[in-house]
This record gives C-alpha cells, structure tokens and sequence, in this order.
C-alpha cells in the first residue's frame, strides 16, 4: 500500500442527535456498540461523490500521476447508480486510462479486503503496476430511521488505497463466503422497501467466530505469528466485536478502533481506519497490517497489507 485517502460527508450526527427522532439513547449505543457519531451525506453529496474524493486524495498521496493506475476497483453496495458501476464514474472523474480493468464488487463490509485481492489477481492477468482500490457508502440513504436496532450502526465515508505490484511476495488472503439474509437490503421490483435489515445476534455470533480464525488463517499462509504484525484493523461494526476477539488473539494493543467517530460504514471501515492510523503517526513505513472484514453475504475477507506510505505531511 503507497497511498491512502478518504472523505467524509457533512453532516455529523451524534447518538444525542438520533435520540430525537428514535427510542434509543447515548448510553445504549455507546455501552452496546462503542459508536459516538457517524457522518450522513449532506445536500449534493453521495456514495459516488465520496468515493472519487477519497480516490483522488489516495493517488495524490501515492505520488503518481492517474494515468499510471493499471487497475480500479470499488467495494461498495449503496453506488448512486446499479449501472455504471462507481468504478467507471470514478475512472473518467479522474482520468484514468481507458483500456484497463474497472469495476465494482459486491462483498459487503468484506468488500474492501476482496477487493484489494481482485486487484491484485488483475495486475497478474491483465498486467501493470499500480492498483487503486476504494471502499465507500451512502448507508444513510437505506436506512429504516424506525428501526432502532440497525438505524443508530451505519454511516455514510469512503477511504481508498493505491497498491503498487510486488513480485517479491504473494498476498495472503483468506476470503470465504456463508450464503444467508442475516443481513439484507432487497433489491428493485422486491415488494420490501430497500432498506438495511439485520438479524444482529446472528451476526455478532458469526463475527466473533469468522474474525480470529481468517486471521489465523492469513497468518498460516504467510507463515506468520502475532509478534510479527504491528496492527490490527477489523472491520469496525461492534467495539464489543473487536474487544472479544483482541482477547482471543491474545494482543489487545494491536487492535486498532475509531468505531467511535463513524459506526459502521460497511466497505469504507478499513480504509478509514488505516487512514486516521496514518494520520496519527502509528501507521509505519516497512510495517505488516492483518485486516479482516465480515457482513452481508455472509461473507468475509483477511488479508496481510505491507505498508510503503510516506512520512504523513
Ligand atoms: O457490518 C455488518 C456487520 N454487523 C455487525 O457486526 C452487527 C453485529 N451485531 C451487533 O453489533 C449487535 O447485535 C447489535 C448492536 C446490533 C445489538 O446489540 P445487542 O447487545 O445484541 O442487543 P439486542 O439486539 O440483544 O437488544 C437488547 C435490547 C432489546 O431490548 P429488550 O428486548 O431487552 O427489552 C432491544 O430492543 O436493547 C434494545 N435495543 C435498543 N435500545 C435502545 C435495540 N436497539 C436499541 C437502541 N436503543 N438503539
């Protein structure tokens, strides 16, 4: 990873907020979840807009030109439209070059890690150098604002990544897949409104088992202990999630968590978590990051990011 970016829409709202329009209150979401404030789009801002914001930022930061990405990929299941995909909006915004690989993938909260494999097996095939990768979400439109239960998770960002091809080594992944509706939002021509729907026991159950072991499985493939990586990052859904399975992999202080300043903003969370590392200093150059994302599907994804980013201006 060369370079990171990421935006935030405009509006911040605070559990204070939502406890004006929904029975719910600051002590059960920050006691339940770890969630403070999440972002929603403002007036004129979308999934689409953030995504070519945090995109242009992580080029800019990678210190390349856009005509030299080779690859664009976007996580992302609230685009502004089901076709073009975010990814062909994204490569024309920002002049990328025509006769590359763009698209967009549908892996939920795992979204951003598959998409940062899918990436990686396109610089093979297809060949080149430079991938650009981007997590981002409007969450806020495909909220149930009646639901307590799911309405005070979600929130609206983008982060993205530039990865630079290394024949050195292969990235270890472990990516799987456990098909059900714990999580859904009903597509076109369904007689449900398209709104986020979850069965959050469920989900939390299946977290907390899928976290520690894709994280031991990545660490397997690339012949790995705890004491060689330096972070952490997991998708950030539940500060209880994160908090069981720091225990379990028996190395708290390596897990990293802002889950705090967004909730959960699905695709977007690893990228925005990687970002305010980088920002505060603790993301290195030369440094070994485990990630792993989960959510609708069900799906997951671990994965082993080498960081290669510059001193933060
Ligand atoms: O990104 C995709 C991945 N998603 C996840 O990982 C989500 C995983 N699941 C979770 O994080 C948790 O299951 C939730 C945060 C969704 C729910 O937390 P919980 O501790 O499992 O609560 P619960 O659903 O068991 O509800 C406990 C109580 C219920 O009241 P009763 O039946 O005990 O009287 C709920 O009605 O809390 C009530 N409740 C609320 N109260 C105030 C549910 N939502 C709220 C709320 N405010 N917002």
């Amino acid at each position: 990873m060369i370079g990171i970016g990421r935006a935030l829409p405009g509006r911040c709202v605070t559990n204070d907020d939502l406890s004006k329009i929904v029975d719910t209150n600051d002590a059960w979401i920050s006691e339940r979840t770890g969630i403070r404030r999440r972002y929603y789009c403002a007036e004129g801002e979308s999934a689409n807009s953030l995504i070519i914001a945090a995109a242009r930022e992580a080029i800019g930061n990678a210190h390349i030109q856009p005509e030299k990405i080779d690859c664009v990929i976007v996580a992302t299941v609230s685009g502004d439209y089901v076709t073009p995909s975010v990814a062909c909006l994204l490569q024309a915004a920002l002049g990328i070059r025509e006769n590359i690989p763009v698209m967009d993938i549908n892996a939920a909260c795992a979204g951003f890690l598959y998409g940062t494999a899918a990436a990686s097996g396109m610089l093979q095939v297809c060949g080149g150098r430079y991938a650009l990768v981007v997590g981002g979400e409007q969450l806020s439109r495909l909220m149930d604002m009646t639901d307590r239960s799911t309405c005070v998770l979600f929130g609206d960002g983008a982060g993205a990544a530039v990865y630079e091809r290394d024949d050195t080594t292969n990235l270890c992944v472990d990516l799987g897949s456990r098909g059900g509706l714990d999580i859904q939002i009903q597509g076109a021509g369904s007689p449900e409104p398209s709104v986020i729907q979850m069965n959050g026991n469920a989900v939390f159950r299946f977290a907390v088992g899928v976290i520690p072991s894709s994280l031991n499985a990545v660490l397997e493939k690339a012949n790995l202990t705890m004491e060689d990586i330096d972070w952490v990052v997991c998708h950030q859904a539940n500060a209880r999630i994160i908090d069981h399975c720091a225990k379990k992999m028996g190395a708290p202080e390596k897990f990293y968590k802002n889950i705090d300043r967004y909730g959960n903003t699905s695709a977007a969370s690893i990228p925005l978590a990687l970002y305010d590392m980088y920002r505060e200093g603790l993301l290195k150059d030369g440094q070994k990051v485990l990630a792993v994302g989960f959510g609708g599907g069900l799906t997951w994804a671990g994965a082993l990011l080498n960081i290669h980013l510059g001193v933060t201006e």
